[in-house]
């Protein structure tokens, strides 16, 4: 079990395209591994990969909440949203990256996702509820794209000062 740091915005690293990944192999298996151990201990309920400074196409999730049920990670390499419902869902969205700052953003409430699994297979899968507003939060990251993108400049740049005020405090502890 390995806990990665995670990126504070504004960092230059979370506004770029990540790569695709182009073969499973046993380094991104372990780094998959991290990304949800570091998920879970944030905790948080998805991470991607440029937010522990991994450019790649690769996200980790777990949406189930119920603190009663059993651990349901995901982990999708290479997610291609193939299509969005027409009804749209609003979500106070938060980020690990962006920490104790909220703010709703409206995305389509359903929407299909086809992806490359850890074995190596395609998945392709619908996901509504809080595992849709995630998935694209998350496939948003992939394109160097964060939740606070979607509010206005003035929240934008209010949430952007409380952050870099943070990284300040932090980098002086
Ligand atoms: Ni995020």
């Amino acid at each position: 079990m390995s806990i990665r740091p995670i990126l504070i915005h504004p960092d230059p690293r979370l506004k770029k395209v990540c790569a695709d990944i182009s073969a499973i192999t046993p380094e991104i298996a372990a780094l998959a591994q991290d990304m949800l151990d570091t998920m879970y201990d944030a905790p948080g309920v998805g991470l991607a990969g440029p937010q522990v400074g991994v450019m790649s196409r690769i996200l980790v999730m777990d949406c189930e909440k119920s603190e009663t049920a059993p651990r349901c990670p995901m982990v999708l390499i290479n997610p291609v949203i193939t299509w969005e419902s027409d009804v749209q869902n609003v979500y106070e969205e938060g980020c690990l990256s962006i920490p104790e700052q909220y703010g709703d953003v409206t995305r389509p409430a359903e929407v299909g996702v086809r992806w490359l699994g850890l074995d190596g297979a395609e998945h392709e899968q619908a996901f509504d509820g809080l595992w849709a507003t995630c998935v694209q939060h998350e496939i948003d990251h992939l394109n160097g794209k964060l939740f606070i993108d979607y509010l206005g400049p003035i929240k934008r740049q209010m949430i952007t000062r409380r952050m870099e005020k943070l990284k300040r405090e932090r980098a002086r502890e």
